[in-house]
């Protein structure tokens, strides 16, 4: 992604910066309402959280040429430390999507029964193809009579459809009884811009990217 100078480079890194706090903030927030270790629950909302919030949100935004931290990091080093940020990402939702199946398994509950279960059961499967795929990026000989450039610009687009699910699941989880009944209405407002407010930052900073990518390659 290249740097653009003047007001639109301005306005671009404001959004950046504001992406970093506001998923910051939410993780907390989701971590302080749920208290991690309190339950087998807890582990759900936190680990969540911290996966599509925190650790995803991030490892895009390693790549933005507007108020990221590493922007000064050689090409190669933001790449390996996305993944890092992946992996973790892919760890924590791992964990969480099994805490809450098992939880609802010992109270004797019928699974995928909400919009916000299933959305989250596709968004794991999604995240968990995604991380698979994107093995052929380290090794791309893997992938026979494909260019690096092209599965990067797939990557890149998958990728994008693979947050926003994120993000709607989490503002599914958000909108559910049990955190609503925690923060009361004006809270549950407030909260549930955050999902929604990223998603649109990390949408437009990944298609302006993909467009710069293929206008460069054609
Ligand atoms: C992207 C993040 C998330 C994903 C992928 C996800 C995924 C899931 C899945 C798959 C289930 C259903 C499990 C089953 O039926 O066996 C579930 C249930 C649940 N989740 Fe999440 N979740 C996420 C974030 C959250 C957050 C942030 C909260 C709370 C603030 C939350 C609250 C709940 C609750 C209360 C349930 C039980 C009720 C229900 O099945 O709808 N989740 N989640």
């Amino acid at each position: 992604m290249d740097a653009q100078p003047g007001t639109y480079g301005y306005t671009r890194a404001a959004c950046t910066i504001l992406t970093h706090l506001v998923c910051t903030i939410f993780t907390i927030l989701i971590t302080v309402l749920s208290r991690p270790g309190s339950s087998l629950f807890s582990w759900h909302p936190f680990l969540m959280t911290l996966a599509f919030s925190f650790f995803m949100t991030e490892a895009i935004l390693v790549f933005s040429p507007h108020g990221s931290h590493f922007r000064m990091f050689p090409h190669k080093s933001k790449g390996r430390l996305h993944w890092v940020l992946q992996c973790l990402g892919l760890a924590c939702a791992a964990l969480g999507f099994v805490a809450i199946v098992y939880n609802k398994h010992l109270a004797g509950k019928a699974h995928f029964t909400s919009w916000h279960g299933l959305t989250g059961l596709v968004t794991v499967c999604v995240v968990g193809i995604q991380c698979l795929a994107a093995v052929s990026l380290i090794y791309p000989s893997l992938v026979k009579g494909w260019s690096l450039a092209k599965l990067k610009r797939y990557h890149a687009a998958a990728g994008l459809l693979t947050y926003l699910l994120g993000g709607g699941s989490l503002f599914l989880g958000v909108s559910s009884v049990w955190f609503t009944a925690s923060v009361g209405e004006l809270a549950w407002y407030l909260t549930a811009l955050c999902p929604v407010l990223s998603s649109l930052v990390i949408m437009s900073q990944v298609s302006n990217a993909y467009m710069a990518k293929k206008r460069l390659q054609s």
